[in-house]
């Protein structure tokens, strides 16, 4: 959320009932049965349409699910009644599309299935966050860099992700890992151990002041692919610092001179460095949405090599426990990805 959209609405959340969907040619309807928040969920609750210009209110929200399959579209083939998957749905585009409900309809090149020993409440961590930092490192309008595959290969380039322990950092480090770069990210000290299960190769404490020149060391004499910035906009983080950290440490390093920004950044870009927010659904409309829910995800998951990260904290079951979990997410969380079971 832009630092100058300021509330517009209190937050409000109702029950409703809806027919249930069905699904266009290329999509598959969903009983769901778990669901994450993010940040953007209450954000468009309380800002409305200064976030995301012609939205139509009351809405169903929810960017993140699993759950199993009820009906496919004539043109699905790769899904059918019964099957288990995690999704992340076009919220934005339709109200049928919000996870929050009990039946969902998603896209059928934006879900993919998950192994049978792996809950609903794990599938539903990574989607929307996957997503995000898809469309960031391999777009080629962004970073464009080689697609992931199972098992990866090295390539000897650097990847810097600015915020790791976020939900769109776990997802981040292991794309660019699975694309074959080491990456170097940062956090707080205590999840230093935590951003290496997904594959960072060093981690750095963000707020520390020597955490750009520390950095640059372990970057001099590397090719770096670029950058991603992350930083949350609830407490205690600032996503502004993260960019600029970025920024900075982009410029200073050899290769690349771009930083994806998962937040909107309104400062000062240093010379011969570019960045641009990234709008973390349109991989739906490309081949990118293909290429990592169907090619690369099952099977990594399938693989092992892909983790539900960050873990997932089941705050209560039932459509009315959302709120709640909204508020969990408002003050502030660390390495964790806020659940609610249906
Ligand atoms: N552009 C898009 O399409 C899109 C989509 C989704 C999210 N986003 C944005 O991406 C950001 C992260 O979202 P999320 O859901 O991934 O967040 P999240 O999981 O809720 O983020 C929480 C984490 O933020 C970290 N953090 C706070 N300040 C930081 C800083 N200055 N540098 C690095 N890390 C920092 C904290 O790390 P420690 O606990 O280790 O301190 C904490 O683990 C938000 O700004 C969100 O609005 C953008």
């Amino acid at each position: 959320m832009s630092p100058t959209l300021k509330p517009t609405r209190p937050p409000h959340s109702k029950s409703r009932t809806h027919p249930t969907p069905v699904p266009d040619l290329h999509e598959i309807v969903i009983q769901t049965r778990a669901v994450a928040i993010n940040p953007v969920d209450f954000a468009i609750q309380t800002v409305g349409t200064g976030l995301f210009p012609g939205l139509t209110f009351p809405r169903t929200l929810g960017m993140d699910l699993a759950g199993t399959i009820v009906e496919v579209g004539n043109a699905v083939t790769r899904f059918k009644a019964g099957d288990r998957v995690l999704a992340h749905p076009d919220v934005l585009k339709k109200t049928a599309a919000g996870a929050f409900q009990l039946f969902i309809v998603a896209q059928d090149n934006m879900a993919s299935h998950f192994p049978n020993n792996t809950s609903f409440e794990e599938a539903c961590v990574p989607p929307a966050c996957l997503s995000v930092a898809a469309c960031g490192l391999f777009q080629k309008d962004y970073l464009g860099l080689e697609c992931p595959t199972v098992p990866p290969t090295p390539n000897g380039k650097i990847l810097l992700v600015c915020g790791g322990s976020t939900s769109v950092g776990c997802n981040a480090i292991q794309l660019g890992v699975a694309a074959g770069y080491e990456v170097v990210t940062t956090c707080s000290p205590h999840n230093f151990e935590y951003v290496k299960k997904p594959g960072a190769g060093y981690a750095f404490d963000y707020s520390s002041p020597t955490a750009v020149e520390d950095i640059l060391v372990v970057l001099k004499g590397k090719l770096c692919a670029g950058a991603v910035a992350i930083g949350n906009i609830s407490p205690p983080g600032n996503g502004t610092a993260a960019a600029e950290a970025c920024l900075d440490i982009v410029a200073k390093s050899q290769g690349a001179k771009f930083v994806a920004l998962a937040m909107v950044y309104q400062g000062k870009m240093p010379e011969g460095v570019d960045g641009k927010f990234i709008i973390g659904s349109t991989l739906k409309d490309n081949e990118l949405g293909a290429k990592i829910f169907e090619e690369f995800l099952p099977k990594a998951l399938e693989a092992g090599s892909y983790l539900y990260a960050p873990e997932p904290l089941v705050v209560g079951q039932g459509l009315e426990r959302i709120q709640e979990a909204f508020e969990v997410v408002k003050k502030g969380v660390s390495a964790r990805k806020v659940v609610v079971s249906l």
